[in-house]
């Protein structure tokens, strides 16, 4: 690699993404690493195209089957000129169906070339202790895979003379892509007895929809269901108690039992 600098950009409510992209880059062995963290509300305020330096890696979580359109708001805020990026998708073990291509289809049109892609597996935003789901992955076999794809990376930008010379990658995925449907208005409620105010709920919020009261006001319009403030919560007044999605928690831990790998393409 001429150009060792890296940046990593990516929306990671619960922070197995992140996990992930941190992974890659140990095994790509890059110098100077940038990150932009498009999971905060602020990230929205961004007035002007982003610029990313050297090689860059986009990762984003599967939202049923696709990317999160939080997350792909956001994207389109990117800039690149022909920069080469590795794409990653995480998802909890069910499926990342047209997620990936989707995301290599956001990024090629803000001016990058996808160079590599991957698909990685992180713990269910709706994993809880009593419906596992994906529990604790990114684990160190998992990070063990993302250091090898950042090893491939690197032998591949080492191995091409130009960009030009990048083919497609064969990702899965169908277009039109996947209808995620819609969801009814739901977001994750407050335990009083528990709860100490102390914000770190509202910090988490990637969608802005936590405001601090008296009590802690929750905007069921804006919350996007990611459980960010679930995980965050030191202790543990806040819980996802929608039946709707105890019923999908519940099915997914009783479904999605078998382990799934990481795929990559290089
Ligand atoms: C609203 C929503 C929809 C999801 N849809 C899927 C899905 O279609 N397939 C899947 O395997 N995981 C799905 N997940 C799980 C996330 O992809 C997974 O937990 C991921 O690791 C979260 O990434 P993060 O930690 O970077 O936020 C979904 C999670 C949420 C909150």
């Amino acid at each position: 690699m001429h150009d060792n600098s890296a940046t990593l950009v990516y929306f990671s409510p619960t922070g197995t993404t992140r996990k992930v992209l941190k992974g890659i880059i140990e095994g790509l062995q890059a110098g100077t690493v940038h990150e932009i963290d498009l999971t905060p509300p602020s990230a929205e305020g961004y007035d002007r195209a982003l610029k990313t330096e050297g090689l860059t890696l986009i990762g984003a979580p599967v939202y049923a089957g696709r990317i999160p359109d939080t997350a792909v708001q956001r994207l389109k805020r990117l800039k690149a000129d022909k920069t080469p990026a590795v794409i990653v998708v995480v998802y909890g073990n069910r499926a990342y169906e047209d997620a990936l291509l989707e995301l290599s289809t956001i990024v090629r049109e803000t001016g990058f070339i996808p160079i590599a892609a991957g698909a990685f597996i992180g713990e269910h935003s709706y994993s809880t202790m009593t419906t596992p789901i994906a529990a604790g992955r990114p684990d160190p076999q998992d990070l063990d895979q993302a250091r090898v794809f950042g090893a491939l990376i690197r032998e591949k930008l080492e191995r091409i003379p130009s960009l030009e010379d990048i083919q497609a990658l064969p990702l899965p995925g169908d277009f039109p892509f996947k209808d995620p449907g819609v969801w009814p208005e739901m977001s994750p409620t407050v335990r009083e007895d528990l709860c100490n105010r102390c914000g770190i709920c509202a910090e988490a919020c990637p969608a802005g929809a936590i405001a601090m009261d008296t009590t802690v006001l929750t905007d069921k319009k804006r919350c996007i269901d990611c459980c960010a403030c679930v995980k965050a919560c030191p202790t543990g007044a806040r819980v996802m108690e929608e039946p709707l999605i105890q019923q999908i928690a519940h099915w997914l831990s009783e479904t999605f039992t078998q382990r799934k790998e990481p795929e990559m393409f290089v």
